[in-house]
This record gives C-alpha cells, structure tokens and sequence, in this order.
C-alpha cells in the first residue's frame, strides 16, 4: 500500500467489526511506528494495549460508571480551547453535526447523543484499544511528537485492513484508566485509540469529513 493510500483511506471509523485483531499485528504496528520522528529522538510516548479479557473487563467498569457521572472525573488537559475561535468553532460544530445526521440524531435529541458519545467507551465496538500516555514534563514539541506516533499507527493499521478512531473522550476517565492501567503519576493520560476491522455498511463510517482549500493554511514564498 502507498502512502498516500494508507492517508487517503483512513478515517475515523465509529462503528468495528468483532473480529479480534492478533496482538503479534499490533506489535508489528508498533515496531514500525516506533521510527516515527521526535525532537532530540526523546521518542516521548508510552502505550498501553488492552484486549480480550481485560477490554471486557474495562468496558463493564466504565458502563458501570458513566450512570452515574456520565461527564466522567473531568479531564486533565483542556480537549479544545475554553474560547475556541472561528474558523475552528465552526468546524467542529460542522462535523458533529454530519456526524448525528449520519445516524438520523437531531440536535435535540440530548439523550442519544449523549448515548453515542458513550459509544466511544465501548471503542465502537473494536476488539482492541491503545492508550496514550505522557510524561508530564514534556511540552508541547513533545506533544507533537506523540500525535506523529499515532498517526504512524493510524497510517501503519491501513496496510493491515486494519481502522483506527483516535479518542480524547478516554481523557474524562484518566483516573480509572491510571489505576486499571497502573499508570504512573508522573504520566498523563493522552488519548485512546480504537483498533479493529470496519464494519463497511455503517452509515458512520461512510463520512468523508471535510478540508480546508491549501490556500487557507499554505503561505508559499519563492518561484
Ligand atoms: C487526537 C484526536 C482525538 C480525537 N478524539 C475523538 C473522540 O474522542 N471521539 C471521536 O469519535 N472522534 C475523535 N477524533 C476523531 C476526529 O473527530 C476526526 O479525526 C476528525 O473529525 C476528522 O475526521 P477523520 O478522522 O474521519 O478524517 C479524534 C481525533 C484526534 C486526532
């Protein structure tokens, strides 16, 4: 698979097949991912792997947990801006509305958008789930060098038949994460990432989400 396939076909798919994925092909993802790029080779990324018994395990403790803090422990970092400016306000307004039309959920049916968001803790249904964790005195150039690494897997997963849904929303669950994971205190809870196979026919992963035009983000010098 070229490169620009592997970019062109991935995006984030919101509903998995069951079928497991082998945890030697995650390995194998995760030896080729490592040579992604990082300032001073700091190589700033921890990874946790969740399968099988242990995902079950995980999807049943925060099931239990979202009836009563659906909002869960709040988040360490903020997710976007407090005042997110335009254009970006809108873009994320615009997507997830496509998103909710996608699955005929209107603005005002409060109640099952919040039971889809909820999906994200079950991982859409994949059979398998990377955490993403950081050590907290990196910055932000190491912040961008772990958002490189997982968008190494993202591309890597493609030449596997494999999908990914990169996942913020783990954030609002860091402490029951870093105590199911026994993640140290001196890390901090990322992101999550769902890893499967797409169910095809879902109507979710049939968005194409949209771009800007290379003129609105490209200033070019020179001939
Ligand atoms: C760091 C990161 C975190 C994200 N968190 C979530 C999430 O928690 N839940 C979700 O459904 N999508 C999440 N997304 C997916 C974005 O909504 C998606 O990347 C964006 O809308 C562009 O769509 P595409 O990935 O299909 O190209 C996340 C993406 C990134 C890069």
């Amino acid at each position: 698979m070229k490169v620009s396939e592997a970019l062109e076909s991935r995006l984030s798919v919101r509903s998995f097949l069951a079928d497991p994925v082998p945890v030697e092909t995650i390995r194998a993802i995760l030896e080729t991912a490592k040579r992604a790029p990082s300032g001073g080779n700091l190589q700033p990324w921890q990874v946790y792997v969740v399968t099988g018994a242990k995902l079950t395990e995980l999807k049943a403790l925060i099931q239990s947990r979202l009836g009563v803090t659906p909002k869960g422990e709040g988040t360490e970092y903020h997710i976007y801006p407090p005042d997110l400016s335009e254009p970006y306000n809108s873009r994320r307004f615009r997507v997830g509305e496509q998103l909710y039309a996608a699955i005929d959920i209107p603005r005002d049916n409060k109640f099952g958008r919040l039971l889809q968001f909820a999906r994200n803790f079950e991982l859409f249904g994949a059979p398998a789930a990377l955490f993403f964790a950081i050590d907290r005195q990196m910055q932000q150039g190491q912040w961008a060098d772990l958002g490189m690494f997982m968008q190494s897997i993202m591309l890597l997963a493609r030449e596997y038949g494999l999908d990914t849904c990169p996942q913020e929303a783990w954030a609002i669950w860091h402490k029951t994460l870093g105590e199911f994971l026994g993640i140290p205190d001196n890390l901090m809870l990322f992101a999550g990432m769902a890893l499967g196979y797409r169910e095809a026919d879902h109507p979710l992963n049939h968005l194409r989400t949209e771009r800007a035009a290379l003129e609105e983000f490209t200033t070019f010098f020179g001939d």
